[in-house]
């Protein structure tokens, strides 16, 4: 990857949502499987697509690769239908340019939702805010020369080479969410690469390692976005039980049902957080 190479790209994103868009809003929503339904809830939009963002298509079902921008309960937002994974074989740089982008523009906050398997306690179909995250997906998405714009004061804080994640997702966020909806459950969220779904032995190691939902996203996401000093928050749908707990075989169709069955409830929880954030 050759940094200047990746900058450009992102503040060529950058300037195309300043463009098309004005001020940046103060929050995004990267909208996971099954939950793209809650861009309805935008009283008035406008729609981007990927490509008109000069950003890569998206090839997974349930992934709409668009982004709208209106007010969500009044306060305006960026929902981003559909994300891009490591297991489409796309480099890291890739998977979180448009995050990147998005600090760029202005956005200081992100909130991440995905499809996650359940591992313990846990029923298809519930709700459960990020407290923490393991990383066992084999990479660091900042790995390679650190990006730092060119722009930023040198005491600015932001783009570090050495991040900190002690409070990756925030706290301040993570309470505004128990206020809204006392006692939701928090996890820690595995990592794995993907796309297949992970073993039972897999689920038993990470049950072991304290983590209780398990996806193939956000991560990555969380980590380039805490990078760029914008303060993240993620949600997790338990679309399925996962691999060895569940009684029978797991799928993306499941993945994406379940997901929408959610969504309704996700969006009021996301339209409650952002009057508040
Ligand atoms: N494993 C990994 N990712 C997932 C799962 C799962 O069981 N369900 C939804 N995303």
């Amino acid at each position: 990857m050759n940094p200047h190479h990746e900058l450009s790209e992102i503040d060529r994103v950058a300037t195309r949502l300043a463009e098309r868009l004005g001020v940046a809003p103060k929050v995004a929503i990267v909208l996971g499987s099954g939950l793209g339904e809650v861009a309805d809830r935008l009283t008035q939009k406008t729609t981007l697509s990927y490509a008109e963002l000069l950003l890569p298509p998206c090839s997974v079902s349930g992934h709409a690769g668009e982004m709208n921008v209106g007010p969500l309960g009044g306060v305006r937002v960026a929902l981003l239908s559909g994300r891009w994974h490591m297991y489409e074989g796309h480099p890291p740089e890739l998977v979180v340019r448009g995050v990147r982008a998005l600090a760029r523009w202005g956005v200081s906050g992100l909130v991440l939702t995905s499809a996650v398997g359940g591992m313990e306690g846990l029923s298809p179909g519930d709700i459960t805010v990020v407290r923490d995250h393991i990383n066992l997906s084999g990479i660091n998405v900042l790995r390679g020369p650190n990006l730092r714009p060119a722009d930023l004061a040198p005491a600015d804080p932001r783009w570090p080479r050495f991040p900190d994640l002690s409070t990756l997702y925030s706290p301040r966020v993570r309470a505004l969410i128990q206020d809204i909806q006392p006692g939701l459950s928090e996890v820690v969220y595995a990592a794995s690469s993907g796309p297949s779904y992970e073993t039972p032995a897999e689920i038993r190691m990470f049950v072991k390692l304290g983590a209780h939902v398990v996806g193939m996203s956000m991560v990555h996401e969380a980590t380039a976005a805490r990078h760029a000093g914008m303060e993240v928050s993620g949600f997790c749908v338990v679309t399925n039980l996962a691999a060895g707990i569940s009684a029978h075989a797991l799928n993306h169709a499941e993945v994406a049902e379940v997901g929408a069955t959610a969504a309704g409830r996700i969006g009021k929880l996301l339209t409650a957080l952002v009057a508040q954030w």
